[in-house]
């Protein structure tokens, strides 16, 4: 045996440009400020609109439901907006996170793109959702509120907002969407180890719920129909105000730490991204991790193609309509402008549970009507190969929603496959799924089928659109 091939060099050993996999960044490199893309649009979003008048609704008659904070971010014409001290104290636990480069995931496909993920999985409650549910919970502690009411679709925001609240000492009462209360005890089992109340939804505790109960006993629930019952509960008692996980702009604004982050990540590994690629429910990890890009791109510093990825099940982007519509299943909410597939749409019963939401951003359905990015719908089998195909090459098995974006990722880069291209793609990874074995098992039984959503399930929902708007 020899031992003359080994050489031994002075000094830390190097790690190797080829072979690095994280992209890290320190606790004083974490964003300071929120990024508030409307400023740098060519037109606003539509306001919102009083149901019954259908004039554009002020900041009062938000009042009942959000703290004044939050309501002055949501019409907020400053492109930044500093986070609070106590906020980022708190991001620290987990922030900022890592970006990967998926270079196990390449080699399997024999791709010459170059794939990153920022992960999002790693926050105490296993999601990006955490980056708005703290700030949320600290303007309305600010605010005197003692108590707080939301909704839940996988149960990744009930979760967060369970954290949060935690944190901050406010009582919270969640309806989980009934499909997912059965499906994902777990999530369940977790808000309440935060010390939050949960209830499967629609309930009997609400006249929204029990409207839905008498005409529908086996109803699986929808995300319209929970945020129904936590608006009704939280509108007539000043104590109590109501937060939402997605959808509004105060909540894709605190989500663009992801894409600040990523920004400075992605310039170390010394890539600019040709692709960039999310999957969205109400829009909030897409725009997070995009605003910040878009804002270069506008500025003509980068070029990159912008793709949502939506589940075929619940296509509000591919199939919807881009017309006012209300925000739940009740009618309870003011009318916003968004692709729509009707606010009674209940969506079969997926096991991206956050993916399960009738409406879209209005903020992001404008932006997609302005041709700034573009969309497509994946069926959730193709999703569960490619979170599969993720988990054993890459190591984290990624919570269904995100298998969307990874589906469209390894779309993309077997298409660099075909012709060459050595593209960069940076996609999404907001959450982990190891409370969603249960889904996985499933797929892995052969029990997971491909709904094929009927043209005329979406025309029939659409019918009950607010009429004159
Ligand atoms: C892990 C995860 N990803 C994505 C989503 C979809 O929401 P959004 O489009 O707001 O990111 C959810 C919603 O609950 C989620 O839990």
């Amino acid at each position: 045996m020899s031992f003359a091939l080994i050489t031994v060099r002075p000094g830390r050993p190097e790690v190797s440009v080829d072979h690095q996999v994280k992209y890290l960044l320190q606790e004083s490199e974490l964003p300071r400020q929120w990024y508030n893309v409307i400023p740098d649009l060519p037109s606003p979003p539509p306001p919102p609109l009083h149901p019954g008048t259908h004039e554009p609704v002020g900041p009062d008659a938000l009042a009942p439901l959000f703290p004044m904070a939050l309501i002055e971010q949501e019409v907020s014409p400053e492109r930044y907006i500093a986070i609070p001290e106590p906020v980022l104290d708190v991001y620290r636990l987990w922030r900022p996170t890592p970006l990967f480069r998926a270079r196990r995931l390449e080699k399997d496909l024999g791709t010459p793109a170059r794939i990153y993920y920022k992960y999002e999985g790693g926050s105490p409650a296993g999601s990006h959702k955490p980056n708005t549910a703290v700030p949320q919970a600290y303007y309305n502690k600010a605010e005197g509120i003692t108590r707080l009411t939301t909704e839940t679709g996988a149960g990744q925001w009930g979760s967060a907002l369970a954290f949060a609240c935690a944190l901050y000492g406010l009582d919270l009462e969640v309806w989980m969407v009934r499909a997912s209360y059965d499906q994902k005890p777990y999530r369940r089992l977790l808000m309440e180890a935060y010390g939050a109340t949960v209830h499967p939804s629609p309930s009997d505790l609400t006249s929204a719920g029990r409207a839905v109960l008498a005409e529908h006993p086996d109803s699986t629930g929808s995300l319209g129909i929970a945020i129904s019952e936590a608006v009704e509960v939280a509108a007539p008692d000043p104590a109590i105000r109501y937060a939402l996980g997605s959808v509004l702009n105060h909540v894709l604004l605190h989500q663009t730490v992801i894409g600040e982050e990523a920004l400075k990540q992605l310039a170390q590994a010394g890539d600019t991204p040709d692709m960039i690629i999310g999957c969205t429910g109400g829009g909030s990890n897409f725009s997070g991790l995009v605003f910040p890009f878009l804002r270069e791109k506008l500025a003509g510093k980068m070029n990159p193609v912008l793709r949502a990825v939506e589940p075929a099940a619940c296509p509000s982007f591919t199939r919807g309509v881009y017309a006012y519509d209300f925000g739940d299943t009740a009618g309870t909410t003011p009318l916003f402008k968004m692709h729509t597939l009707g606010h009674d749409f209940v969506p079969d019963p997926i096991h991206a549970g956050g993916l399960r939401y009738h409406g879209m951003s209005p903020l992001l359905s404008h932006m997609y009507e302005l041709g700034l990015f573009e969309a497509v719908a994946k069926p959730q089998s193709e999703c569960f190969a490619a979170g599969l195909r993720f988990a054993r090459t890459e190591g984290i098995l990624p919570a269904p929603e995100p298998t969307h974006a990874l589906a469209a990722t390894i779309e993309e880069a077997l298409r660099c496959k075909e012709t060459g291209e050595e593209k960069v793609i940076l996609t999404a990874l907001c959450g982990h799924g190891l409370l969603d074995l249960a889904a996985y098992g499933n797929y892995q039984a052969g029990q997971v089928t491909d709904f094929d959503l009927p043209t005329e399930a979406v025309e029939d929902a659409l019918k009950r659109l607010p009429a004159g708007v």
